[in-house]
């Protein structure tokens, strides 16, 4: 079969199965067509709410997947691949999250979205990274524990001056891995175009670029600018898909390391499985666990818009 045919037998399933199939934009670009939404996990969050089918299929990692159920938890919902996690939502347990409750009584816990169900039972609320300062910013509390991010804190933490932050060491082990040699050997390459990064890049980099922000933000950023060159310090999969949105420009890496092989899991072939019901792994959340850990999740799109 080809790609083309593929993809036109998922969206027939989509049809006779009632699917909605959410991908975030790190995917590859023949999934990114057959999605009923692509976008950042701020996003897809928000989508997850309305989608009218009985199933969706997550295209993503598993934090995203989980999220959907928790805030779907009448729909059938389907991670792509089941191996697909982030490690960075495994880097802390609620056993550390409650020792650090200890250490630092009083302060809201913000829990960036990347992390487990378990550990948003104990976190007061979760951002992303295109909705972390504006949510912050209106918190009442001025006393900001961040988890488990530090990076995407600390940028934070820039933009909100005016509150006290204590932050964890924890982070993308991919984005986290560019250095500021990076951005200078991408800058002397090309001198004419901007730097976009993410923010969970190290900050040494994030300081130096032209805009920082979310996937999507990085995409819409470059989409609207006047410019004509740019070199993306994000998952390298968004460089790929702006370069076929607009041809008139040059999209360059940061690094070449900046790949996620988890988001990168799943095949269109993948997706046609779940769509016949024999692939990817169902989410399955305790009515208990849903009942907890979407509180924080609540919050967010209250205070995110
Ligand atoms: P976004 O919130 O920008 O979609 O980022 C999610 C993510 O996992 C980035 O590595
Ligand atoms: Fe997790 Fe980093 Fe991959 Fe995003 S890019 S899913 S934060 S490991």
């Amino acid at each position: 079969m080809t790609v083309q045919e593929v993809q036109e037998e998922i969206r027939r399933l989509k049809k006779e199965n009632d699917i909605c199939i959410l991908a975030h934009s790190y995917q590859a670009k023949e999934i990114i067509e057959i999605a009923d939404f692509s976008g950042d996990s701020y996003a897809l969050s928000k989508l997850a709410k309305t989608a009218p089918n009985k199933t969706v299929i997550m295209c993503g990692v598993r934090f995203m997947a989980e999220t959907v159920k928790m805030l779907s938890p009448e729909k059938k919902v389907i991670l792509s691949k089941s191996e697909a996690g982030c490690p960075m939502a495994e880097q802390m347990d609620v056993e550390l999250i409650n020792q650090l409750k200890e250490m630092y009584p009083g302060y809201t816990v913000v829990a960036y979205i990347n992390t487990t169900t378990e550990l948003k039972t104990v976190c007061d609320v979760c951002v992303t990274s295109s909705s972390a300062v504006k949510i912050v910013k209106q918190l009442e509390s001025d006393n900001i524990l961040f988890i488990p991010d530090c990076n995407l804190g600390a940028y934070v933490q820039k933009q909100v001056p005016e509150k006290n932050f204590k932050l964890v060491h924890g982070g993308c082990p991919i984005h986290a891995t560019v250095t500021k040699r990076d951005v200078e050997k991408a800058r002397a390459a090309h001198p004419n175009a901007e730097l976009l990064v993410h923010p969970e890049c190290i900050p040494a980099v994030a300081e130096l670029a032209d805009y920082v922000g979310s996937t999507s933000g990085i995409m819409e950023y470059a989409k609207k600018s006047n410019k004509k060159e740019f070199i993306i310090g994000t998952e390298n999969s968004i460089a790929e898909h702006l370069q076929y949105a607009c041809p008139d420009k040059d999209f360059y890496l940061l690094s070449t390391g900046l790949v996620c092989k988890n988001m990168k899991a799943t095949t269109l072939v993948d997706v046609l499985n779940c769509c016949k019901g024999k692939g990817g792994e169902e989410i399955i959340l305790s009515d208990e666990t849903i009942k907890q850990a979407k509180k924080c999740i609540d919050v967010m799109i209250s205070l995110g818009g």
